[in-house]
């Protein structure tokens, strides 16, 4: 059987794979850069069994280009680039990561809301830049998170990790969920989503891209948050209609914006958001860590382990 492997995994997974399952015929994008679409497609002809990167789509087209497939694992707890129904039509199981990622990308976020608060990447550049003459009482003054109202939408994994930081970090939280959430602990209220956006002083979105989320922070979301909150996104980029961000960025509508997805990745060399000063942009880092990195290969490989075992894989994303 043949296992294709879309991106460069930690070599102790590979490693792993080889001592488990000498049997299996392993082809692994080794190369620099993203695997093109052409070579992905060209793989998959042969593949019985694929670790897919987020970066690939797993569609219609793929399915047609793949007659041996039988289960895809997804890198990442994310797998809006998996059209399940295609999946499922084609009978090809697929997975994800869940869990592993949680707390490096909270930590990001984290990051994230320090970064812009604290205009830390231009005071940063300053100092580089030989523009620092000194501490003076009025220099790189940001703003705390200490006492700040952190709203969450969604509340999963990684919302409730950064709920815990934040709680740390002295905040207060609300969060808008469609669930109804129970036993909450103090400094933490379920608000609807009108309040989330009215009420934050920051505003951090943990939601899958999903059609109901799609440009969930639109024109119209944008225009009831408050002109000095700052929007936080560590989840997908088409979350956000960056179109309208941009003009809430640039008419004072919204005042900062950390952002470590966009709508198009990576993001085009025109796009308007790298020319402001108010947003701090980062590669899509959240779970690049050693640590995590090296978790998601190996929860990735352990779905398929799973099934050339016999057994249901653990994260299954098909029933
Ligand atoms: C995921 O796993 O969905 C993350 O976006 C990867 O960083």
């Amino acid at each position: 059987m043949q296992l294709v492997i879309t991106g460069r995994v930690d070599p102790r997974v590979i490693q792993e794979i080889i001592a488990r399952r000498p049997d299996l015929t392993l082809k692994v994008w080794n190369e620099s850069g993203i695997i093109s679409r052409e070579q992905f497609l060209a793989w998959a002809e042969d593949a019985d069994l694929m670790i897919t990167m987020l970066t690939e789509r797993v569609d219609t087209e793929l399915l047609e280009h793949a007659p041996h497939l039988k289960i895809v694992s997804n890198m990442a707890v994310g797998f809006d680039n998996f059209d399940l129904d295609a999946l499922e039509k084609s009978q090809v199981l697929a997975t994800n990561t869940p869990d592993v990622l949680t707390e490096s990308t909270a930590e990001l976020t984290m990051a994230l809301m320090l970064l812009v608060l604290r205009r830390l990447r231009s005071a940063e550049d300053a100092l580089r830049q030989h523009h620092w003459t000194g501490w003076e009482p009025d220099g790189f003054l940001g703003l705390e998170l200490y006492g700040k109202t952190l709203g969450i939408a969604g509340f999963g994994r990684i919302a409730r990790s950064v709920v815990r930081r934040a709680l740390a970090f002295g905040m207060r939280v609300i969060i808008f969920t469609r669930r109804a959430l129970k036993d909450l602990p103090e400094n933490v209220q379920q608000v609807s989503w009108e309040q989330l956006l009215e009420s934050s002083d920051i505003l951090s979105l943990h939601v899958p891209l999903t059609p109901q989320t799609f440009h969930l922070i639109n024109r119209e979301s944008l225009s009831r948050i408050k002109p000095t909150a700052i929007l936080i996104n560590t989840s997908r980029g088409a979350v956000i209609d960056e179109q309208a961000l941009v003009e809430a960025l640039r008419t004072g509508k919204l005042a900062g914006a950390g952002l470590d997805v966009f709508e198009t990745e990576p993001l085009p060399r025109d796009s308007p958001l790298r020319a402001l000063p108010n947003v701090t942009l980062l590669p899509h880092v959240g779970s690049a860590t050693v640590e995590t990195r090296l978790a998601m290969a190996q929860r990735a490989w352990h779905n398929i382990l799973a099934y050339l075992n016999g057994q249901k894989p653990p994260d299954l994303l098909l029933p």
